[in-house]
């Protein structure tokens, strides 16, 4: 598979909670980790022993070489990836005790992907299985990259983090859109305000109620013979089938909501599955999206069914959450929790 994205060096400051605007906190020592999305997929796809590559972008720098060295251990192919003119991107990462973060990525050198880059890897692109897009390179890059991929004939996972709006022709390509619940509801609010909706919309909506309708009683059915359900989890398991629907109707070809400790829900042509995720103790949950996207591309590239992959998805990142940093984080085949 071909990973277009970025990489970063993760300066990591675990503190005991956030400053708020003008305060000043202490945290622990810095580490600096491999990081930044397209990397992390990359990285993530290869420890499971996936043949992948990164076409991206670093700087001339110790980071640089950091990032290399990761990708390396992890037999990812850096043939696509530049030393450019720029420093190395950075991510700013505040840890606090309860695994969660917040991020401040300066892009630097991931800000010089540009389409010429994919351009030139043209027929590395066309060659591969499945190519995975995310977005801290520019929009007009990742564009490209989904027109040459999918008129190519090749499978595009794109993972919208962070969130930004698609063209149409775009969204219609993926397969899937992966988003998480922030990245959905934000999908379907800037939806629900655009204008030319209302009219199309409410068409598109009947057909889709009854294929929705027979996802819902696909999923009930699913869950009878699985396991008693609570209330609260059925009412929830309602809602994501319900969010995956909308999501799809918006035009891409699957669509895979990735919903952090309680699992994810996928849709495509076959329906709507609602995936459970292993209990965990959460220590560090960066970049666990990205060893989810890059897990699920695994499984993609094998050709295994959608919900499948997303399951397999789910434990690596599980495990990944239960370890501190993105790549170093992620495990081989052998060490996916079940
Ligand atoms: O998704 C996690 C990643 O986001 C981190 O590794 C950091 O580099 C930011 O890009
Ligand atoms: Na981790």
């Amino acid at each position: 598979m071909v990973v277009v994205g970025s990489a970063n060096a993760d300066l990591v400051v675990t503190v005991a909670r956030r400053p708020s605007a003008g305060e000043t906190v202490l945290g622990d020592d810095v580490t600096t980790i491999p990081g930044g999305k397209g990397a992390n997929q990359a990285v993530a796809a290869g420890r499971l022993g996936a043949s992948v590559a990164l076409l991206g972008a670093v700087g001339a720098d110790q980071y640089g070489e950091l990032l290399r060295e990761s990708l390396r251990s992890a037999n990812v192919d850096t043939g696509l990836l530049r030393t450019a003119d720029r420093p190395t991107g950075n991510a700013f990462i505040t840890l606090t005790p309860d695994g969660e973060n917040t991020i401040v990525v300066s892009p630097g050198a991931n800000a010089s992907v540009l389409p010429a880059d994919v351009a030139a890897a043209s027929s590395e692109v066309a060659a591969a299985k499945v190519v995975v897009l995310s977005l801290e390179i520019p929009l007009e890059t990742v564009r490209h990259a989904v027109e040459a991929a999918s008129s190519a004939g090749v499978r595009v996972l794109l993972n919208l983090s962070p969130v930004a709006s698609l063209d149409e022709e775009t969204l219609g390509r993926l397969d899937p859109l992966v988003v998480n619940e922030h990245e959905a509801a934000w999908l379907l609010t800037a939806r629900d305000s655009a204008q030319e909706d209302s009219a199309q919309d409410s068409a598109q909506e009947d057909s889709a109620q009854d294929s929705a309708q027979e996802d819902s009683a696909q999923d009930s059915a699913q869950e009878d013979s699985a396991r008693e359900v609570s209330a609260q989890d059925s009412a929830d398991a309602a809602r994501y089938v319900e969010i995956a629907r909308r999501l799809r109707a918006l035009g891409p070809r699957s669509v895979v909501v990735t919903l952090g400790a309680k699992g994810a829900v996928t849709s495509d042509e076959n329906g709507t599955t609602v995936i459970a995720a292993p209990e965990v103790r959460a220590v560090d949950s960066t970049g666990a999206g990205d060893a989810f996207a890059g897990a699920l591309a695994v499984g993609l590239a094998a050709d295994r069914p959608l919900a499948d992959a997303a399951a397999f998805a789910a434990r690596v990142a599980a495990t990944a959450v239960t370890r501190v940093g993105a790549q170093p984080s992620y495990p081989t085949s052998n060490e996916v929790i079940s």
